[in-house]
């Protein structure tokens, strides 16, 4: 079926934190993914405490999803140290947990890869492995995390790779945060796999009062999908959809200009801001 495809929505949000008592808070929503998009894809803090009572509560209200879903997890879904058991649970009921390098192709010519990612500032602001063994501990796990989503997207044979983040790979995305904590919402490391394999489009959470799109210096685009965000711009956003044509070569047999258009869906079915193309770095562009 996905294989003719030639456009792939997908629908991105993170941060749900779906917490021991948020039943029925997400269902309903959630459950419009299934004729706004192809494709669900969650950008980490599913939940609070990434405890097995609130895996158990999270796929609740993802019941009626029947689309794909594809995920990473978050720094909140580490809390209770039962990842583990916490992806298991996940991954028993078919999601697509890309964390541990997995990476996951949704048809011929489009692909997922993702990790959560790890924090540690930006540009020539990012820490260095320097001094004490505490801090090259620290920016190691940035390093390892950046070196597994960039063996995850070489592993995907498709044209188009997307990408999946917890924490965010450029500044763009964090402003609006105080800029006091923008070195603890994530790091340039992450960006670089992003445009060593021009990503087309990367979606990430973690910072719930940022901007929603930017780029990396490379130009792959870049969305915080984070939902308290999301909802900045419409309440009654459930995810943002973006949707990705089939490239240029393979669509030519089917006459399918090469575009990309991206729009925010909430649960009313009210569309949001779309973004541009290019220059789009620094924020949202609404009523387009
Ligand atoms: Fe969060
Ligand atoms: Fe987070």
């Amino acid at each position: 079926m996905t294989d003719i495809l030639r456009e792939v929505r997908i629908a991105a949000v993170g941060d749900l934190h779906v917490g021991r008592n948020a039943r029925g808070l997400y269902r309903g929503g959630l459950s419009r993914v299934n004729h706004e998009a192809d494709v669900l894809a969650l950008c980490g803090d599913l939940t609070n405490f990434g405890t097995p009572e609130e895996a158990e509560v999270l796929l609740g209200e993802l019941a009626e999803v029947n689309i794909p879903i594809v995920a990473v997890l978050g720094n909140h879904d580490h809390e209770a140290g039962l990842h583990e058991q916490f992806s298991h649970i996940l991954c028993e009921r078919g999601i697509h947990l890309l964390d541990d390098g997995d990476s996951f192709e949704f048809n011929e010519w489009l692909g997922f890869a993702g990790v959560k990612g790890f924090c540690g500032g930006y540009g020539p602001g990012a820490l260095s492995a320097f001094g004490e063994p505490m801090i090259k501990t620290f920016v190691k796990e940035a390093l390892d995390e950046a070196a597994k989503l960039e063996v995850a997207l070489r592993k995907l044979a498709t044209p188009v790779r997307i990408a999946l983040l917890h924490y965010a790979p450029v500044a763009d995305t964090v402003r609006g945060e105080p800029i006091e904590i923008y070195p603890y919402l994530g790091t340039s490391r992450l960006a670089q796999p992003l445009d060593n394999f021009q990503v087309a489009a990367c979606f990430h959470g973690h910072a719930h009062h940022g901007s929603f799109a930017g780029r990396t210096t490379g130009g792959v685009p870049v969305f915080n999908v984070a939902l308290p965000l999301l909802r900045q711009r419409n309440p009654d956003a459930f995810f943002h959809v973006h949707t990705v044509t089939m490239p240029t070569e393979m669509g030519r047999a089917f006459g399918t200009p090469e575009r990309r258009r991206s729009v925010s869906i909430g649960a009313s079915g009210r569309r949001m801001a779309g973004v541009p193309e290019s220059g789009a770095a620094g924020g949202e562009r609404d009523g387009q």
